[in-house]
């Protein structure tokens, strides 16, 4: 049996966790959320490098997982390799599927929609030099609608017309305007997948990476034996943020909820 610890800032990793539990029903899927740090998408770099290799350190210590997946973009494109270089499991991350995009693409024009620290990184760059060669690649960075989908999934719903102006402005002419594919490159963004194609115009498909770094973690990840157990959600910030997120947590699945202090 496998034990694979998900981890992201705040709630979006779940849409990760969902996936690989559909994929893999028989492993244990644990859950962490850094809340104390939330949110990620505003932090500097210095800051982020600085936390994100012994946060993980220390939850991998915790947990004991065959594989950790670090279900966020924002600290993927930053601090893969060196979260990589100090944990001793195997690690997947996420980072935008910028590749299908342009595989994709009818009009050779890729919208990406992500948090303003992962729209500014090297590593995005690298991925369009490598895989979107000769088409056009539009960035929209925005904070506004991690927000909303950390509070839409804590039951406190969603207003479109915040969605539609957090988006809008990735379809702006020239460029925008011809844009047939959206990357969700932030795993909060399918939390609020139906909120914000309805802020796209008609005909724009959303593409994100659940599926593909679910198949990706089963095909890295040993297998250990162990007797069944329950999974379990780890949250950072104290008793505070464990109530504040219970109820998201509990939306998917987790009731064993752990403060861990980093
Ligand atoms: N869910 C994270 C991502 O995929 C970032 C959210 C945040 O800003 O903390 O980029």
């Amino acid at each position: 049996m496998t034990r694979a610890l998900v981890f992201d800032s705040g709630v979006g990793g779940l849409t990760i966790a969902d996936e690989l539990r559909k994929a893999a029903p028989d492993w244990i899927v644990d859950y962490a959320a850094d809340s104390g740090f939330f949110p990620y998408g505003v932090k500097t770099d210095d800051e982020l490098r600085e936390r994100l290799p012994r946060l993980c350190a220390a939850l991998v210590d915790v947990a004991k997982p065959d594989v950790l997946v670090i279900a966020c973009n924002t600290a993927s494109t930053l601090s893969l390799d060196a979260i990589r270089a100090t944990v001793k499991v195997p690690v997947v991350g996420t980072v935008p599927a910028i590749k299908p995009a342009a595989e994709q693409t009818k009009t050779g024009v890729i919208g990406i929609l992500a948090t303003p620290g992962t729209v500014r990184r090297a590593y995005l760059d690298d991925l369009e030099r490598q895989f979107a060669a000769g088409k056009i690649v539009v960035r929209r960075g925005t904070a506004g609608l991690v927000d909303m989908a950390e509070r839409a999934v804590r039951g406190q719903g969603i207003d479109q017309e915040q969605v539609t102006y957090a988006v809008k402005p990735l379809f702006d002419p020239p460029h925008g305007s011809q844009i047939d594919i959206v990357v969700l490159a932030c795993t909060h963004f399918p939390l609020i997948r139906e909120a914000i194609a309805a802020a796209c115009p008609p005909g724009v498909r959303l593409i994100d990476t659940g599926e593909a770094v679910a198949r990706q973690v089963m095909r890295v990840a040993p297998s250990t034996p162990r007797p069944p157990g329950q999974a379990s959600a780890y949250v950072t910030g104290g008793a505070a943020n464990r109530a504040a997120m219970q109820p998201a947590l509990a939306r998917f699945g987790y009731h064993v909820i752990e403060v861990i202090d980093v």
